[in-house]
C-alpha cells in the first residue's frame, strides 16, 4: 500500500480518488483534518476495503511510526501542508510547524522504517515530496519559465516553509540515502478546491452575488494546471522518477488573474446567468437571494472589485515541465478551456458541498458518518 498524507485536502483527495480508479493498490490516508481537510471529498470510498483513514498529525512521531510498522507502505506521498499564502501572512506559525517540523518528523520516521526493510523493499521504497513552484520565487515578464535548476527564492512564509521542507528532503537523500522524489507543481484548479483560493472563491462569490476580489492590478500571472493532470504526474514520478531528482509539473497555461476571473464569469454567464428579480446579482452580497427566475442580463464580471494587494505578491510563475515530459512521458490531458469548464460545472452541480463548506458543516463529517464524538 501507499501512505498519503493530507489526503482529505484538495489535491490529496483528488489523488486518492484517481489512484483507486487506476489501481487496486490500497491507500492509507493520514490527515489531521484542519479547516482544509474535508472527508466528504472521499465519501464515495465509504466501505471500500482498499482505503483506510486515520485522523492524525504528521508531527506526531509515535503515531507515524506505528502506522508505518502496521501498514508497511512501499511509498509515502506527502501532501499534508498548510497551503494558503494569505493565511501564512496572518499566521506563519502553523506553516512552520506542519510544513517544516511535520516534514522533518515524517522523514525521520520514514528513515527509521526504511533502513530496516529487506534489500529489495528498501530499494523500491519512495518518499515523494509534493512541493510547489512558489519556492522558486517570482519571474519578470520576459524571463524564461522555471526549470528544476532555478535557485530557491521564496517570498512568503508559505513558500519559505515549503522551501525549508524541500531542503530537508534533499538532505535526507544526500546524507542518509533515503530514496526521495520531489515535484514542483504550478497552481492547480478543479473539484473539491476550498473556496479560499482564487478560482473556487470567484465561482462561489459570483453565484452568491458577492464581490469578486482582485488583488492589486490583477496582472499577476500564474500557470494553471487541472488537478487531475497533477495527480497523473505524481503517479508517473512515483512509478519511474529517479530518486534524488526533482520534476516540475505545469500546464503551460500562463494567465493573469484578471483574465482568469473574466473567464470564470463568462462560463457562469453561459451556464447560470445572473438572476434577476429581487436578488439581481447585487454586488454587495446583501441581497435576500429571491429571484423571479429570469436573468438580469448582466455579466458576473460587474461584481469584480479591485482590492488591496497581497504583501510581497509574486508577480509571475511559469513552469518548464519539459523534463517530466522528456524523461517520464507525462503531458497534461486537459486544456485550460476544458479544465475550467469542467470545474465550473462541478461547482454548479455540487451546491450541497459548497453550502456545507461555507456553513462549516463539513467538519461534522466524522460525527455524521462514523458516529464519533
Ligand atoms: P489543502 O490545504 O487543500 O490540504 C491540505 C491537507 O493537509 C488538509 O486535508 C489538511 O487537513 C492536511 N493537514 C494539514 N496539516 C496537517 C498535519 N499537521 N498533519 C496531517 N495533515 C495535515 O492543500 P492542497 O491545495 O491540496 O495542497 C496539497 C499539497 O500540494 C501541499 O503540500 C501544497 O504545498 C502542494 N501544492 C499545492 C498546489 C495548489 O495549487 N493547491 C500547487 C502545488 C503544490
Ligand atoms: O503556485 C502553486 C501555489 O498555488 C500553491 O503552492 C499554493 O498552495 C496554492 O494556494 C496556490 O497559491 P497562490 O497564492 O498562487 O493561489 P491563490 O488561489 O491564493 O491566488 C492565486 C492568485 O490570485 C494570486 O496571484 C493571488 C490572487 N488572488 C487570490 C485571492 C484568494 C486575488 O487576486 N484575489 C483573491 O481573493
Amino acid at each position: 500500500m501507499i501512505l498519503v498524507t493530507g489526503g482529505a485536502g484538495f489535491i490529496g483527495a483528488n489523488f486518492i480518488l484517481d489512484w483507486l480508479q487506476v489501481t487496486d493498490e490500497p491507500v492509507l490516508n493520514l490527515d489531521k483534518l484542519t479547516y482544509a481537510g474535508n472527508l466528504e471529498n472521499l465519501a464515495s470510498l465509504a466501505g471500500d476495503a482498499r482505503y483506510v483513514f486515520v485522523q492524525g498529525d504528521i508531527c506526531d512521531r509515535p503515531l507515524v511510526e506505528r502506522l508505518l510498522q502496521r501498514y508497511r507502505p512501499r511509498a509515502i506521498v506527502h501532501f499534508a501542508a498548510e497551503s494558503h499564502v494569505d493565511r501564512s501572512l496572518h499566521g506563519p506559525e502553523a506553516f512552520l510547524r506542519t510544513n517544516v517540523d511535520g516534514t522533518f518528523t515524517l522523514l525521520e520516521a520514514a528513515r527509521a522504517y526504511w533502513s530496516e526493510l529487506p534489500a529489495a523493499e528498501k530499494a523500491a521504497f519512495r518518499f515523494h515530496q509534493v512541493s510547489t513552484d512558489e519556492v522558486y520565487g517570482s519571474l519578470s515578464p520576459e524571463a524564461a519559465p522555471f526549470t528544476e535548476a532555478h535557485p530557491y527564492r521564496p517570498n512568503s512564509p508559505y513558500s519559505a516553509s515549503k522551501a525549508a521542507a524541500d531542503h530537508l528532503v534533499r538532505a535526507w537523500h544526500r546524507s542518509y540515502g533515503l530514496p526521495v522524489l520531489t515535484s514542483h507543481c504550478s497552481n492547480n484548479y478543479g473539484p473539491y478546491h476550498f473556496p479560499e483560493k482564487l478560482i473556487p472563491l470567484v465561482i462561489v462569490n459570483a453565484l452568491a452575488g458577492k464581490p469578486l476580489p482582485i488583488y492589486g492590478d490583477g496582472q499577476q500571472v500564474r500557470d494553471w494546471l487541472y488537478v487531475g493532470d497533477h495527480c497523473a504526474a505524481i503517479r508517473h514520478i512515483l512509478a519511474a522518477g529517479r530518486p534524488g531528482e526533482s520534476y516540475n509539473v505545469g500546464g503551460g497555461n500562463e494567465l493573469a488573474n484578471l483574465d482568469i476571473v473574466q473567464k470564470v464569469c463568462a462560463l457562469l454567464d453561459a451556464l447560470r446567468p445572473r438572476p434577476g428579480g429581487e436578488s439581481g446579482g447585487e454586488s454587495d452580497g446583501k441581497s435576500d437571494g429571491k429571484s423571479d427566475g429570469k436573468s438580469d442580463g448582466k455579466s458576473y464580471a460587474r461584481q469584480i472589485r479591485f482590492v488591496a494587494d497581497r504583501p510581497g505578491h509574486d508577480r509571475r510563475y511559469a513552469i518548464d515541465a519539459s523534463k517530466l515530459e522528456r524523461e517520464l512521458g507525462w503531458r497534461p490531458a486537459e486544456s485550460f478551456a476544458s479544465g475550467l469548464a469542467k470545474t465550473v460545472r462541478w461547482y454548479l452541480d455540487h451546491p450541497d458541498w459548497v453550502a456545507r463548506v461555507q456553513s462549516g458543516a463539513y467538519r461534522d463529517w466524522l460525527q455524521t458518518h462514523y458516529g464519533e464524538p
